[in-house]
Formats: structure tokens, sequence, C-alpha cells
């Protein structure tokens, strides 16, 4: 059975392989996550298709970052997908205009806080302000969610405190960086497992290799499912 907290990442390089993929998933997945990967390969069509014609959940994972009216017309015109989740970045003025620009659609605006791949040494190469990367993080998912975000993505070290956030009171919390017990870690480095992501407060995890890279992966969705806590 599928579970929505699942979103499946189709980090394939194009539709081809996207759908390949979402037929062998079947009915074991529900919600995928397209991102800039796909682009070039199709992405905007295969969401079309996986939300009008298999009746999945989309989430399209963008990362927009621009002036305001630029990324406004950019939400307005993605909103048209019936998306059910887009990413920006976490600036307040970039949230701002992606909320304006979904006004009248039911796609769900997710702020992206600090890029986990970032580490201290990089944001003073991005000149952020000093301080912990941690306090950082939380400090620019409380403006995100402010200025009108429905959600953040966080890593799962970062759920639990993001979660208890005033801000965050009837907020989505989205995290990648799970990998159900045992499998690989690939280039993650601070990982949960999607037990202790869902117990700390993310509302859906995201998953990509540890799924689409496996033998049988309606079986390796089964199996992170099968780790989730009970609703
Ligand atoms: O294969 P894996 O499970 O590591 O894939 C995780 C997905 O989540 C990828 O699509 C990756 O780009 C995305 N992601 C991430 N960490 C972030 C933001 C997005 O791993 N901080």
């Amino acid at each position: 059975m599928s579970d929505d907290r699942l979103i499946v990442a189709l980090d394939v390089p194009n539709i081809v392989m996207g759908l390949d993929l979402a037929d062998r998933l079947g009915e074991a997945v529900s919600f995928y996550k397209i991102g800039l990967g796909m682009l070039t390969g199709g992405g905007l069509a295969l969401a079309n298709e996986l939300k009008q014609e298999r009746g999945k959940r989309v989430f399209l994972d963008m990362k927009l970052f621009d002036i305001g009216a630029t990324v406004e017309a950019a939400v307005k015109g993605l909103a048209q997908y019936d998306l059910d989740f887009l990413t920006v970045h976490g600036d307040p003025q970039v949230v701002r205009a992606a909320a304006e620009g979904r006004k009248g659609s039911a796609t769900k605006i997710l702020a992206v806080t600090v890029l986990t791949s970032l580490d201290r040494a990089d944001l003073d190469a991005n000149l952020i302000v000093p301080g912990d990367i941690h306090e950082i993080t939380l400090e620019r998912a409380a403006r995100a969610l402010d200025a009108g975000a429905d959600g953040v993505i966080a890593s799962p070290q970062e759920a639990a405190m993001i979660r208890a956030l005033p801000q965050a009171a009837g907020k989505l919390i989205v995290t990648p960086g799970v990998r159900p017990a045992g499998s690989a870690l690939g280039d993650q480095k601070r990982v949960a497992t999607p037990y202790q992501a869902i117990t700390d407060g993310a509302d859906h995890v995201v998953v990509g290799r540890p799924i689409w890279k496996a033998e049988n992966p309606a079986q390796a969705a089964q199996a992170v499912i099968s780790e989730f806590p009970a609703r």
C-alpha cells in the first residue's frame, strides 16, 4: 500500500526513464519529486503525465531565486501544472513573490533554508553572517514561514528544531537525506531513518537512490513505508 509521507525523487535524466520507473513503482508510490536535472529531459511533461493521467502527487523541486517579479511570474506559470509542492529559496522577498504567484492555485510553496551541502566555510565564502549554521538555518526557516511559505525543506537533523518554532504550527516540513536502516549513504552525510524523520516532525520524507537504484524499486519503497511510525 502506498503512503504519501514517502516522496520518491525521480533523479533520472529524462521523461522516458521517469515513466519507466513510475511504472515499476506502480501502486507502491503516490508522490514524486522532479528536480532540475530533469528540466531539459521533459520534466514538466512528466509532472503533467504523473499528475493528470496517473493521479499521482507531484513536487517540483526548482529552488527558484530571482527578483520578485520574475519569481512571481515563474510560479504563476508553474502553478498551472497543478503541482502539489514547489520549492523556492527561503529569502523573504523571494517567498513573498512566490506566495503571490501561486494565489488561486493549490500549489504549496516550500522554502529552502540553507542547502545541506554547505558548511560554515561555504557560508563564509558566500558572505553569510557569522554564527552557527543550525542557528542560521532556524532563523531562515522562521523568516520564510513569516513571509508566507507553506513549509520548509530541512535536513532530518533540523526537523525537530524547526517543528518547535511557533511559526511552524500547521506548516509542512519535508526532509531529504533519509536512509532506510542499513542502506548506502551515497553523498548524504547527515541522514536519519524514515522513522526518526517523521517522529521528529517531518510530514514527508524524500528518498531517491535507495529506491530508484534498487533491483526491485517497489519493494524498496515498501521497505521505507514499513519503517514509518503508525499515523
Ligand atoms: O538519492 P537521495 O535519496 O540522496 O536523493 C535525495 C533527493 O533530495 C535528491 O533529489 C536531492 O537533490 C534532494 N535534496 C537533498 N538535500 C537537500 C535538498 C534536496 O538531498 N538539502
